[in-house]
């Protein structure tokens, strides 16, 4: 792990920042209705946020054929840098046929508001199949990750990026912690070893324990739910959030951990985007990552520590930051604590552990999850939410 002044070095060296002056702002603004238009979707413009603000570094922008072609069959950019998801901007046929290479193009958010630059260096057509077997392992239509390369343009559009300007997100601006303010605050706290942590998922004693045992022997721990696009059956942020706060209130240490929003979409990719999340979470300053049971899975596409297994492909140095694995969690009856088969002798019949949609099905039927799963507040919070969505 190579540390510089401002903590660990980023993926690539250095924490690119593709975020316009001002200067550049008035001059892109001045041209808006001139130059050539692609509106973005959802994902496409958290991608751009994501790469502006350098959590995406070394990308500073959408890839090229070279890059994109070697992430798909090798994990690594053109120049052999590890990377393990394309980050591509698709667009339909007749869009890229109307946009010249060499131009500057105007990219739109969903409601045709103006929000940043490519500088188009070339469009390129790609194998769809040929992306998600390489990428999710599959090319099930079902799979949410696939589906969404299978929906996507067929044409991709290179180039580097600028975001027009950094701006507060609409419902959790007090979490919104870009990485050079990350890593700020960690050098201010005087932590030198941080925890990063992935979730999409409302929080459960699984998580909590396993994030307890890895902050145990580092400085601090970074809870960074990820608040992009998710599948649709996923439980909403807003949801998620107000869980964390609650745990982080009752059952965490005030000064030890950060909770602050991870902008990036779901790809559903298991252990590619293990690679993937504990990259991202390096460029916001943390040293160590956790990868858990299916990190990032969905269904059953990935075995269950095949997101850990992905790291052995890597030299430690390549990848930069300290994965630090867990096996499946549960509630012990027997030893009355959270614990794995590492640490209890109990029989599966007296582990109390439940899936996502189990949850989801007992708070629909009105019943609560059991203490042994989920803190109270938070099993009565997401009851809440839930009579909410039901009522709505
Ligand atoms: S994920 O798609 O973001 O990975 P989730 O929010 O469920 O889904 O998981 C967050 C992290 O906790 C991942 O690293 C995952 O592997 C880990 N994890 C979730 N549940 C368990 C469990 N019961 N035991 C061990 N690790 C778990």
């Amino acid at each position: 792990m190579s540390y510089n002044q401002q903590g660990i070095t980023p993926h690539g060296g250095e924490l690119i920042n593709r975020i316009a002056t001002p200067a550049q702002r008035e001059e892109f603004l001045s041209k808006a209705d001139f130059l050539p238009r692609v509106q973005l979707d959802e994902r496409a413009v958290s991608d751009l946020q994501m790469i502006a603000i350098g959590a995406f570094s070394p990308l500073t922008g959408f890839m090229n054929q070279q890059d994109y072609n070697r992430v798909v069959t090798e994990m690594r950019l053109a120049n052999g840098t590890v990377w393990s998801i394309p980050i591509t901007l698709s667009v339909r046929e007749e869009v890229a046929a109307s946009l010249k290479e060499g131009s500057l193009v105007r990219l739109d958010n969903p409601d045709g508001k103006f929000i940043g630059v490519l500088q188009l260096t070339e469009k390129y057509s790609y194998d769809k199949q040929h992306e998600a077997i390489n990428v999710y392992r599959t090319d099930d239509e079902k799979h949410p990750g696939v589906k969404v390369v299978y929906d996507q343009g067929a044409i991709n559009l290179a180039g580097d990026v600028l975001l027009l300007q950094r701006t507060e997100h609409p419902y959790f601006p007090a979490y919104q912690i870009d990485p050079a303010a990350s890593r700020k605050m960690f050098i201010e706290k005087g932590w030198r070893t941080i925890v990063g942590f992935q979730t999409r998922n409302p929080i459960h004693r699984a998580h909590e324990y396993i994030q307890k045992c890895a902050l145990e022997t580092v400085d601090g721990l970074f809870l960074h739910p990820l608040v992009g696009a998710t599948k649709e059956d996923d439980i909403p942020a807003d949801v998620r959030m107000r869980c964390y706060e609650i745990l982080m209130e009752h059952y965490y240490p005030e000064d030890r951990v950060i909770l602050a929003i991870n902008p990036a979409a779901m790809r559903y990719a298991g252990p590619r985007e293990a690679i993937f999340h504990a990259l991202i979470r390096k460029n916001y300053g943390c040293t160590h990552f956790i990868v858990g049971r299916d990190h990032a899975g969905v269904g059953d596409y990935y075995g269950t520590y095949d997101a850990q297994y992905i790291f052995n492909e890597f030299k430690p140095e390549e990848i930069g930051i300290t994965p630090m694995m867990f096996e499946h969690a549960f509630y012990c009856l027997r030893t009355e604590q959270m614990a794995t088969t590492k640490t209890s002798p109990s029989k599966p019949n007296e582990r109390v552990h439940l899936s996502g949609t189990k949850v989801r099905e007992m708070l629909r039927r009105g019943e609560l999850p059991p203490p042994e799963f989920s803190r109270p507040e938070v099993a009565a919070e997401l009851a809440k939410a839930m009579r909410i969505a039901v009522t709505a």
